[in-house]
Order: structure tokens, then sequence, then C-alpha cells
């Protein structure tokens, strides 16, 4: 018999590798004949809540964004009710292939901030485990080849199978430790992340020409980000940058402005040095607050006006050619869940 008979597991995933690292480990559990639950925590997570026994081993799996798990993990995890449970915290990172190796993602301090909210609420933290899944940070890069996709699912299948047995015959698994310096290095980045990087990102997506108004994206949106306004889909700053209406839309209609990228960049720019030149006191902090509330006040106005001439036909098709997703070449992201029998 192993460390656990129950297992319990709660996951978010934007383009489903988090859910394909969930159902492998439910298979494994299984096949040791180990009940095990999944719960979506953004459809049915919060209503199993009062449903976990004392006894079940509690796991939540979800992607790193900005070097720490997204708002919508971290509050449901703020939000889970105390208990005594051993819990095991899991991650999808971007994972790369080169050569016949998989280079790891950084998990920044997502395992550090949940264990301690998870220590806080009465919980013991028996493992923390990075899964280098390919990378669905498509603003910042095209979609990873199917070899190399199918490559990093093969690595990370037996890599479930090894942590599974590991928590199942031993105490502990902790290994996200082999990861600690890097982790807290970029830890000031993940911070920038959350109270800034993030709301950029919310702006920079948009639906092109090719949107048919079949509303999917607004449906399938986990945390209801995008708007209908003047019959054409709007990111608010709700948006996660989950990725998934990206990678979701039947016609490839959500594209990232990489034009309004350097258009905010250079107004940014040539505004604070005009403003630093001759008006503001030349002090760091001073710098950094007013770049920032520029660069923010341009990229809420720029977003609505990019917004409002994206009807026009023309232009439309002009801001298309200035963003790389537009071009075949970059590709699209979306996990395939029927890997695991294939395998
Ligand atoms: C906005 C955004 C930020 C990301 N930040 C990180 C990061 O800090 N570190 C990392 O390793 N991967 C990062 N990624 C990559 C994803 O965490 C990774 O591809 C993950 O496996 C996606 O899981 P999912 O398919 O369940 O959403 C980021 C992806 C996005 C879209
Ligand atoms: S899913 Fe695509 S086509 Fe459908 S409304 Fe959204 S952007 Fe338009
Ligand atoms: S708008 Fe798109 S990228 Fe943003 S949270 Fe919703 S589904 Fe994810």
């Amino acid at each position: 018999m192993g460390k656990f008979e129950k297992v319990i597991i709660f996951y978010f995933s934007g383009t489903g590798n988090a859910r394909m690292i969930a159902s492998w480990f439910s298979k494994f559990a299984i096949e040791n004949e180990v009940y095990c639950r999944i719960f979506d925590i953004t459809s049915e997570g919060y209503i199993y809540l009062k449903e976990i026994d004392s006894d079940a081993l509690i796991v939540f799996i979800s992607p790193v964004h900005g070097f720490n798990y997204p708002k919508i993990t971290l509050d449901f995890i703020r939000s889970f009710p105390k208990g005594n449970n051993s819990v095991v915290l899991m991650n999808t990172r971007a994972g790369m292939k080169v050569g016949k190796m998989v280079i790891p993602g950084l998990t920044g301090i997502a395992f550090f901030l949940s264990s301690s909210i998870l220590k806080r609420k009465g919980y013991k933290t028996i493992g923390q485990i990075p899964f280098d899944m390919p990378s669905n940070w498509l603003s910042i890069h095209p979609a990873l080849r199917k070899k190399a996709i199918e490559f990093i699912y093969e690595k990370n299948y037996h890599r479930v199978k090894k942590h599974f047995k590991i928590l199942y015959s031993e105490e502990t698994d902790f290994a996200s430790n082999k990861d600690i310096i890097q982790d807290l290095l970029i830890s000031p980045i993940a911070l920038i992340y959350y109270l800034a990087g993030r709301y950029f990102l919310a702006k920079s997506y948009y639906a092109s020409n090719k949107c048919n108004n079949c509303h999917l994206c607004i449906k399938q949106c986990p945390v209801q980000a995008i708007r209908l306004i003047n019959a054409r889909p709007f990111w608010s700053f709700k948006c996660e940058s989950c990725m998934k209406c990206m990678n979701n839309c039947p016609s490839r209609a959500i594209e990232v402005a990489h034009g309004l990228w350097l258009v905010l960049i250079v107004l940014a720019s040539t505004t604070g040095s005009f403003l630093f030149r001759d008006w503001l006191p030349n002090t760091w902090i001073v710098r950094f607050l007013f770049f920032n509330l520029i660069f923010f006040i341009l990229l809420l106005v720029l977003y609505r006006v990019q917004h409002w001439i994206l009807n026009n036909k023309l232009i439309a098709q002009i801001i298309s050619l200035t963003s790389l997703t537009h071009y075949k070449c970059w590709g699209r992201y979306k996990a395939n869940q029927n890997h695991q029998e294939q395998i």
C-alpha cells in the first residue's frame, strides 16, 4: 500500500498542458488503485471543496505566468478552506526542445508563495514538482513544431510516472529544489509582471478581419475578460493571457498587436525623455513611476484607438501585417488531449 489512497486534483489550464499532466497523474493513480478525481477550478472546483476527506492528498496544477501562478490560481488557493491534508504543488512551464534535451522554463515564486498561503491554512506541502511542457507563450515566440511537441510530451509522460511513484512510495518530492537559485533571482521580475506586465499583455490581443463573430472566445474565456464593443471582441484588463482564446479561435482571427507595441514604446520613450529633460526631477524613482504612468495611459488610449480603427477593413489588414502572429509560420498551440492514449 502506498502513502495515500485518495487524490483530489484541482487544475487551471489555458492551452491544456496542465490538464494533460492532471490526466496522466490520475491515470497512474487509478492503475495503482488510488481513488482520484480531477476538477477544473474555473468551472467545478469550488463545488467539491466541502467534500474533501481529511486523508486525501490534494494536488494543485497550473501553468506559470510571469514567474508565478496566474492570478486565477492564486485566488483559488487563497480562497481554499482551512484543512490539514498533505498537498502537492505542480506547475507546467515553458519547455523548449534543443537537440535531445528539453530546456526548462522558470517557476519563480509560484511554489514559495502558494505553499506559504497553504501553510497558514493548516496544510502540509509534501511536494513541489515542475513539468516543462511545450511553451504556449505565442505572444513572444512561434509555436513549437509537431515533432518537438511530441518529444516533450513523451518526456513529461515518463516524468509524471516517475513522480507519481516517488510520491506514492516516499514521504516527499521536492523536485523544484534544484531550481531554487534561479527562482529566487527571478522573483523581482515576478513582482513586476504581477503589478504591471500582465495588464500590458491583456491589451495586446485583437480580433482581425477574419473574425466572424462566433463569440466562442467570449464564451470560453475562464475569467470573462472579453466584451463585445462595436460588434468586435475587446480585451479588458481582466485577461490573464492564458492563450486559450487565441489558440481556440476557429477562424484564427485573434492576433497579438506587435505593431502597437512598437508605436507604444516609441511614443512612451519620446514623451518620457521630453518630460524628464525640462519638467521633472531626474531621480530614478520619479523616472520609473512617470514612465510607467505614461506607458499605461498611452496603452489605454492606443488600444481604444486601435479597436476603433479596426472597423476599417484596409487599416485592419495593415495592422494584421504588423503582427507576427498573423503569419502561418507562427502557428498556434493546443495540447493534444489524445496523446496519452497514443503512448
Ligand atoms: C503570459 C504567459 C506567461 C508565461 N510565463 C512563463 C514563465 O514565467 N515561466 C515559464 O516557464 N513559462 C511561462 N509561460 C509558459 C507556460 O507556463 C507554459 O507553456 C505552460 O505549460 C502552459 O500551460 P497550459 O497549457 O496548461 O496553460 C508563460 C506563458 C504565458 C502565456
Ligand atoms: S472566437 Fe475568433 S471568430 Fe469567434 S468571435 Fe472570437 S475572435 Fe471572432
Ligand atoms: S481573454 Fe483569452 S487569453 Fe485572456 S484570459 Fe480570456 S481566454 Fe485567456
